[in-house]
């Protein structure tokens, strides 16, 4: 069986310098997936390339069974594959409700107000404020939204990049349980977070990248504390 994203031999470029060069990966359906690597390694551009929110220089990219290398951003999410986006990313004069609605445009034009109570459920920092416009939500309740808006739409592939940015560590925890019980509902999941320890103890598989390439795939326990990591994080590799 193919897995359901499928990335291969991707190069980005910003203007003339490459900075992802030749990277492959692959997530399964119900997969939970961590990338992992130091700051500017390309982690984002990377999620960024697969999303078709920057153009490409070279390789392909499938997701579930369908090539999408050249697809927009909007067609993307239609198949399901929805990132959220690093630094906490919302409609800051919209209410916290209107900004769950938006997360399910993809798949009800007009808004699905069904799934605003499982949201409410797992997030009642945003129930209680769901009238408020999101500019007055702290950095982490915007978060939170950021997370709530992804999980609303209903996808088949979750891309998360540094969730945990700007965030208490019990809130921290409580986003990557969600992403666990997610992937475990049959949900893949796709982990970019500086909180390696916290991504590999929920992640099934991982990658590790360095300055553009994956140098390193395999079980996300055999990783834990092992000198590649170590070297990855600390040393030039
Ligand atoms: N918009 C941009 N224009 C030019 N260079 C960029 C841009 N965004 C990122 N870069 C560069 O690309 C490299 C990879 O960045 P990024 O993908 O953000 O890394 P990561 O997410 O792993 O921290 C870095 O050297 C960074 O400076
Ligand atoms: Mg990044």
């Amino acid at each position: 069986m193919s897995p359901l994203l499928e990335v291969n031999d991707l190069h980005v470029a910003y203007g003339k310098a490459e900075v992802v060069h030749g990277t492959s990966l692959a997530v399964a359906e119900g997969e939970f997936v961590t990338l992992l690597g130091r700051n500017g390694a390309g982690k984002s551009t990377t999620l960024h390339a697969i999303s078709g929110l920057i153009g490409k220089r070279g390789g392909t990219i499938r997701f579930g069974g369908q090539d999408i290398t050249g697809a927009t951003p909007r067609d993307i999410v239609r198949a399901g594959l929805v990132q959220v986006l690093e630094g906490h990313r919302v409609f800051h004069p919209l209410t916290v409700e209107d900004n769950l609605l938006i997360g399910t445009y993809a798949r009800a034009p007009r808004g699905d107000r069904s799934k605003l109570d499982a949201m409410y459920g797992l997030f009642p920092e945003l129930a209680e404020r769901r009238q408020q416009p999101a500019s007055r939500l702290s950095g982490g309740q915007q978060q939170i939204l950021a997370v709530a808006q992804g999980i609303i739409a209903e996808p088949r592939l979750l891309i998360l990049d540094e969730p945990s940015g700007g965030l208490a560590p019990m809130v921290i925890d409580r986003i990557l349980d969600v992403a666990k019980n997610l992937s475990r509902d049959g949900v893949a999941i796709l982990l970019v977070e500086q909180l390696v320890e916290k991504a590999l103890a929920h992640a099934d598989r991982c990658y590790l990248m360095a300055t553009g390439r994956i140098v390193h795939e395999g079980a996300a326990k055999d990783l834990a504390g092992s000198d590649i990591l170590h070297s990855a994080y600390l040393g030039g590799a």
